[in-house]
């Protein structure tokens, strides 16, 4: 394989016990260690240059290659000009909201400064990324991999495959990250993306009219005869892409941390903050390299032509290059139900585990009572005092200045309500931080309507949940009749197609503060987010799980925080640089707080 995914050159494996460092994990559990400093780079994936937010200089960052229960300390490095979280999607962190990376639970880490996740890989498997999850960083890259291996003695319901590749594929805008900002805070729409990219790359040459010369492209590197497992990350802002791998098969066998029924797909669609793994055998003759596509969906696709990604596929008996047009993906314009089906054959293996050896099938989730109904409603874009935002029911979340863990466990009162409406609010839409009060135990319905144009995404953190059912129209109390209530996948992003409904169902069993967003970039940025709120009552004292002595400070806490000398990077240490980062600071979120004082 390419160099590039073979390893971590930053990872300081000690797999030692370190018990105290981190409060309720099991001691027997091996710890990982990974540094990751985050900072610009100028890169011009296709062919105009931009300041590219890298991990270890690297774009993508590096995968974080765990197993099952392992410890993961994270040590990330703040290096860019403003403050940065990290979140880790799919990371059902059975220890802590304290470590989830998002604004709600966490204080931004100030430039300069670096700060240590813990977190424990419980009871989990499968493929996932991370990313910086303030305003539109991750427009700007800062993506990596998460592999979460099966222990060796856990049976995996596939041959160990001959490779393993990580894929991560998303539009991309040739505006830095602040401009896009500024664009949505001045009320205007992001418009089309100037291009996809593969592994941070441009697309391969195929057409010379389309793709101007000079532009470094991905290569894939096989074997004949070899079999691969390829993990596809949408890590885009807002673009579902269909993708494909020229005169090959993909034969689906995970997403999102549950074994799939095995099928094959000559394309599939991935949407915003999806990750599919597939299973592809170099079966065919090696003629000449095979395209390695993804296009643009929910779109004129014969105005969106540029926003199509292609790598190359290189046998290392090759016989030449890739030549022609691309395969063709679904031809549905006038079939919106293509993608539909498409997602409802997603299945669960229920002859295997996952984590565990007991096969999924054993939690019988259709047979459990739902506790508590939520419909979640979007909207296309509102003005509301006079800013264009987002909305869920009718408001529009504006992330507090005090994390909302962090007001609870010092007793503020007055920084949230936990009153967010179970249906769609009548009258007109409104900013503020309404919280949903969930039962800690309880087993929540959740039907997410999309009344907009575009496809949605959305993600709970903290959990994975079951993709019960997805129809176009309006949902009705009918529509829990053609839920499966037997094999659906269990995973943490599901689409939702424009002017349809999709159900999931989540067993609340992680107590903490949990965020549920569209993970397009632009409608989460403009507010479509809300936080879920679950006590413990088994836990004593009045946090739902204890802060970490690590905790940053922010908001009505400031006056906690200690100061930490700056590491040196961008962020720096004359008055006038504080002055600038606090302008930016102040743009990225008019309702933070400055935390930090620089050295
Ligand atoms: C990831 O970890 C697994 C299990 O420890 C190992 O087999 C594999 O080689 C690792 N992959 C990479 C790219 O380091
Ligand atoms: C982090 O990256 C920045 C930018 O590349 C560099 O200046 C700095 O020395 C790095 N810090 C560490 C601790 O590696
Ligand atoms: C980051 O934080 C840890 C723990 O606070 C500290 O030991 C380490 O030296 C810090 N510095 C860098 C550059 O990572
Ligand atoms: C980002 O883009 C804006 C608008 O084009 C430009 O003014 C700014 O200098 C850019 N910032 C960086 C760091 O490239
Ligand atoms: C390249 O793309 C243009 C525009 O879509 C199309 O007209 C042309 O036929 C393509 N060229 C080839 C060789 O496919
Ligand atoms: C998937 O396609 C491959 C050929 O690419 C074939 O060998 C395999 O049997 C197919 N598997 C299933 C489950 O259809
Ligand atoms: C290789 O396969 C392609 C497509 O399956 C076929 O058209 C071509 O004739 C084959 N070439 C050779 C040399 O077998
Ligand atoms: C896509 O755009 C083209 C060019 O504007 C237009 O001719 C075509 O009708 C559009 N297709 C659809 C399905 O809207
Ligand atoms: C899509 O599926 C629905 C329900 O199965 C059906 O009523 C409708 O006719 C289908 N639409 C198209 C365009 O095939
Ligand atoms: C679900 O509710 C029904 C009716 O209230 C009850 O009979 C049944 O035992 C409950 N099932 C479970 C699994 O709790
Ligand atoms: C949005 O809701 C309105 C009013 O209920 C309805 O007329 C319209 O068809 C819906 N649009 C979509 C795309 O669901
Ligand atoms: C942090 O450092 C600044 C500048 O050196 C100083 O003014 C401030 O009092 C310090 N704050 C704390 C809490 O130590």
């Amino acid at each position: 394989m390419a160099a590039r995914w073979s390893g971590v050159a930053a990872v300081v494996a000690a797999l030692v016990c370190a018990a105290a460092l981190v409060g309720r994990c099991s001691a027997e559990d091996p710890y990982v260690y990974y540094d990751l400093n985050v900072s610009y780079i100028t890169a011009s994936p296709l062919g105009v240059e931009k300041q590219v937010i890298a991990i270890n200089k690297q774009f993508p960052g590096p995968i974080l290659n765990v197993t099952t229960n392992w410890n993961v300390v994270v040590n990330v490095l703040n290096s860019l000009d403003e403050p940065l979280l990290i979140t880790w999607d799919g990371i059902q962190q059975r220890m802590s909201c304290w470590q989830d990376g998002v604004l709600g639970t966490n204080c931004p880490i100030p430039p300069g400064w670096n700060w240590t996740y813990h977190f424990q890989v419980k009871d989990q498997i499968g493929s996932f990324f991370y990313f910086p999850s303030l305003g539109l960083q991750r427009a700007a890259g800062g993506y990596g991999g998460i592999v979460v291996n099966n222990r060796p003695i856990i049976p995996v319901p596939f041959g160990k495959p001959d490779g393993d590749i990580n894929l991560f594929i998303g539009d991309w805008y040739n505006r830095n990250h602040t401009a896009l900002r500024k664009e949505l805070d001045d009320g205007k729409d992001l418009g089309m993306p100037d291009g996809v990219l593969m592994n941070g790359k441009g697309p391969y040459r195929y057409n010379t009219t389309l793709v101007p010369a000079g532009i470094d492209y991905e290569t894939i590197n096989v074997e004949p005869g070899k079999t691969y497992r390829f993990r596809v990350h949408n890590v885009g802002v807002s673009t579902s892409l269909n993708f494909r791998i020229q005169n090959h098969n993909l034969l689906l066998v995970e997403t999102e941390g549950t074994y799939t029924v095995q099928q094959n797909y000559t394309s599939l669609d991935i949407h915003v903050g999806q990750s599919y793994s597939f299973l592809v055998t170099m079966d065919q003759n090696a003629s000449s390299d095979y395209y390695i596509v993804a296009s643009s969906r929910f779109v004129n696709e014969s105005l969106w032509t540029r926003v199509t990604g292609v790598a190359v596929l290189h046998y290392s008996n090759s016989k030449g290059k890739a030549s022609g047009p691309l395969p063709d993906g679904p031809n549905d314009v006038y079939d919106k139900n293509w993608s539909l089906n498409q997602a409802l054959s997603i299945r669960t293996n229920l002859s295997t585990g996952a984590a565990r050896p007991n096969p999924q099938g054993s939690f019988k989730y259709g047979l459990i009572n739902v506790t508590e109904v939520y419909m979640l409603r979007n909207e296309p874009p509102v003005v509301i005092n006079g800013k264009r935002r987002t909305t869920l029911n009718g408001l529009s979340y504006s992330p507090p200045d005090t994390p909302l863990n962090l007001a609870d466990a010092y007793h503020k009162k007055g920084i949230y309500t936990l009153d967010f409406p179970t249906r769609p609010l009548d009258g007109p839409p409104r900013i503020g931080a309404s919280v949903i009060n969930a039962s800690y135990k309880g087993f929540m319905e959740i039907i997410f309507q999309n009344n907009d144009t575009k496809v949605q995404t959305y993600h709970i953190d903290g959990y994975s949940f079951y993709v019960v059912g997805m129809a176009y129209g309006e949902w009705t109390e009918d529509c829990r009749g053609q839920y499966n209530k037997w094999d659906a996948v269990s995973r943490c992003t599901t689409q939702v197609f424009p002017g349809a409904w999709t159900a999931i169902f989540v067993s609340l069993d992680n107590a903490g503060f949990w965020n549920v967003r569209a993970e397009n970039l632009d409608t989460w940025y403009l507010g479509q987010e809300v936080y879920m709120k679950l006590d413990n009552p088994e836990i004593s004292g009045d946090s739902e799980s204890p802060k970490p002595d690590n905790a940053l400070y922010c908001g009505a806490l400031q006056y906690l925080q200690k100061n930490q000398t700056s590491h040196g990077s961008n962020a720096s240490t004359s008055s006038s640089s504080i002055l600038s980062v606090g302008s930016k600071l102040l743009t990225l979120m008019p309702f933070l707080a400055l935390v930090a004082i620089f050295v």
